[in-house]
C-alpha cells in the first residue's frame, strides 16, 4: 500500500503533544491543567453563595499534582483507601477536609481514620458503626461519622458502576437510616454530621442524581424533626461527562437542582465529583505499532498502549475518541485499534472510522483524565507510564515512567 505523507501543518496544541510524545516517550498521559480549573470553577460557582464543599474524588486520579492543583483551587478531597487519605495530607488537605468512604474498610484504615479526625467517616453498614464507635472509645476520642443511604434508585449507567440499587453492596437501605442515625447519636465514640449518598458514576441524566439528593433531604427533616441534627449532605459524585457527543448533564444545572433540593433544610452541600473535572483534561498518547489485514479480515491498528494503560474499553466496553495527531489523506476506514496485551479484549476501539494510520503514527485516545492512570496496571510486567502536565503554556513530566528495576524492586 502506498504511504501517503502527514499534514504538514498543525495547531500549536497538537505540536506539543507531538513534543511531549517525542520526549517522554509512548505511552505517556498528558493533562491539561487549564481544563481541570475550568472544571472546578464551573461547579464552584454555580452554587452561588449556598454553603458547599467540593470534595475532588482522588480515585478518579490521583497523581499528586493534579490533587495539589485542586487543592490550591479550595477544592475539599473524597479518598476512598488509607493511601488516598495520606495522598491528600500529603497534598496540603486538612484532615477535616477529606471524607473517607469505603465498603470494606480495614481495622487499620478506621483506626487511623478516627486517629486524624476526618471531616467525616462514610459509614457503610451496623458493623462498620460498631468499629468504628469501638476504634474511637479506644482513643478517647469522638469519631465524626455520615451515614452512606443507599435510596435504591437506578443511575441508568453501566451496570458495572452503578451503586444505588437495593441489590448493590453499597451502603445502607434508606429506610434502616432513621434507626441507624440513632444508634450513631447515642454511641460514645460517634457523632453523626451528614448523610451520604453516591448511586453511580457516569450518570448522564439529572433525575436519577436529584431523586437520590430529595431522598437525603427528606431524611434530613426526619432526623431534624427527631432532635439529629446534621451539618452536612453528601451528594456524592457521578456527573458524566461526553465521550463520544452525546447529551450529559450540564454540570451548573445538576449544581443549582442540588441547591433546590436542599436549600429548604439550609445544610452545607458536599459533592464528591470525580471524572467531571479531570476526565476531559486527559489524552493518552500512544504510537502505531503495527498495522494489519489479511482478505476478508478486519483491519487491526496495534497501539503501544493496552488495557494496562487504560482498562476502561476492556472492563466497560467504554468508548473513548482516539484521533491521529498528524492525520494523513485518505478516507476513514473501519478498524480495530488494539493494544499489544495478550487478551483479546485487549481492544480500545471496534470497527471504528479512523482516518489511515501507519506504523510509527500517534493517537491520541481523548477524555481519559479519569480512571485511566489511575486504573493502570502492570501487567505482562509493563512498567506504568509517565505522566505530563501542561499548565501556564509550558508542560513538565508529573510522574515518570516506572522503570523495570522500580517494577521488579519488591522482589526477591
Ligand atoms: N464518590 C464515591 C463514593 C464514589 O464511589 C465515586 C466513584 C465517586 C464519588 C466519584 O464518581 P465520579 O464523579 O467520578 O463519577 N472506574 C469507573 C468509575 C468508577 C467510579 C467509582 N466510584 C470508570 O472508569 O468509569
Amino acid at each position: 500500500m502506498a504511504s501517503t505523507s502527514p499534514a504538514t501543518t498543525t495547531d500549536a496544541a497538537t505540536a506539543r503533544l507531538i513534543d511531549i510524545a517525542a520526549a517522554v516517550g509512548t505511552p505517556c498521559y498528558v493533562y491539561d491543567a487549564d481544563a481541570v480549573r475550568a472544571a472546578y470553577g464551573v461547579l464552584d460557582q454555580a452554587f452561588g453563595g449556598y454553603p458547599h464543599a467540593i470534595h475532588y474524588a482522588m480515585k478518579a486520579n490521583s497523581a499528586l499534582a493534579l490533587v495539589r492543583l485542586l487543592h490550591g483551587l479550595g477544592g475539599h478531597a473524597d479518598a476512598n483507601s488509607l493511601g488516598e487519605v495520606d495522598v491528600a495530607l500529603r497534598c496540603g488537605f486538612a484532615p477535616d477536609q477529606i471524607v473517607f468512604t469505603g465498603v470494606g474498610k480495614s481495622a487499620a484504615e478506621i483506626d487511623r481514620a478516627v486517629a486524624l479526625g476526618l471531616l467525616a467517616i462514610n459509614v457503610e453498614s451496623p458493623g462498620e458503626l460498631d468499629r468504628i464507635d469501638q476504634r474511637a472509645v479506644a482513643q478517647g476520642t469522638i469519631a465524626r461519622v455520615a451515614l452512606r443511604v443507599n435510596p435504591d434508585i437506578d443511575a441508568r449507567s453501566h451496570p458495572h458502576i452503578s451503586t444505588g440499587l437495593r441489590s448493590s453492596k453499597f451502603g445502607v437501605p434508606i429506610d434502616e437510616a432513621p434507626a441507624l442515625f440513632r444508634e450513631m447519636a447515642s454511641r460514645r465514640g460517634l457523632t453523626p454530621v451528614g448523610a451520604h449518598v453516591h448511586i453511580g458514576s457516569q450518570i448522564t441524566t439529572l433525575d436519577p442524581l436529584i431523586r437520590a439528593a430529595e431522598a437525603v433531604v427528606a431524611l434530613a427533616h426526619a432526623l431534624r424533626d427527631e432532635g439529629i441534627d446534621l451539618q452536612h449532605l453528601d451528594m456524592g459524585g457521578g456527573l458524566g461527562i461526553s465521550y463520544d457527543g452525546g447529551p450529559v448533564v450540564n454540570p451548573a444545572d445538576y449544581v443549582r437542582a442540588l441547591v433546590a433540593a436542599a436549600s429548604g433544610s439550609g445544610l452545607k452541600i458536599a459533592i464528591e465529583p470525580g471524572r467531571v473535572l479531570v476526565g476531559p483534561a486527559g489524552v493518552l498518547l500512544t504510537r502505531v505499532v503495527d498495522v494489519k489485514q489479511f482478505a476478508g479480515a478486519k483491519r487491526f491498528i496495534v497501539v503501544d498502549a493496552g488495557m494496562t494503560e487504560l482498562m476502561r474499553p476492556a472492563l466497560y466496553n467504554a468508548y473513548h475518541r482516539i484521533d491521529p495527531l498528524l492525520p494523513r489523506d485518505g478516507a476513514a476506514e473501519p478498524v480495530d485499534v488494539v493494544g499489544p496485551i495478550c487478551e483479546s479484549t485487549d481492544a480500545y476501539a471496534r470497527d471504528r472510522r479512523l482516518l489511515p494510520v501507519e506504523v510509527d503514527d500517534l493517537l491520541a485516545v481523548r477524555d481519559v483524565g479519569a480512571y485511566g492512570a489511575a486504573m493502570a496496571h502492570t501487567y505482562l510486567r509493563r512498567p506504568l507510564a509517565p505522566e505530563v502536565l501542561i499548565d501556564g503554556g509550558e508542560w513538565r513530566v508529573i510522574r515518570r515512567r516506572q522503570t523495570l528495576d522500580e517494577l521488579l524492586a519488591l522482589e526477591e
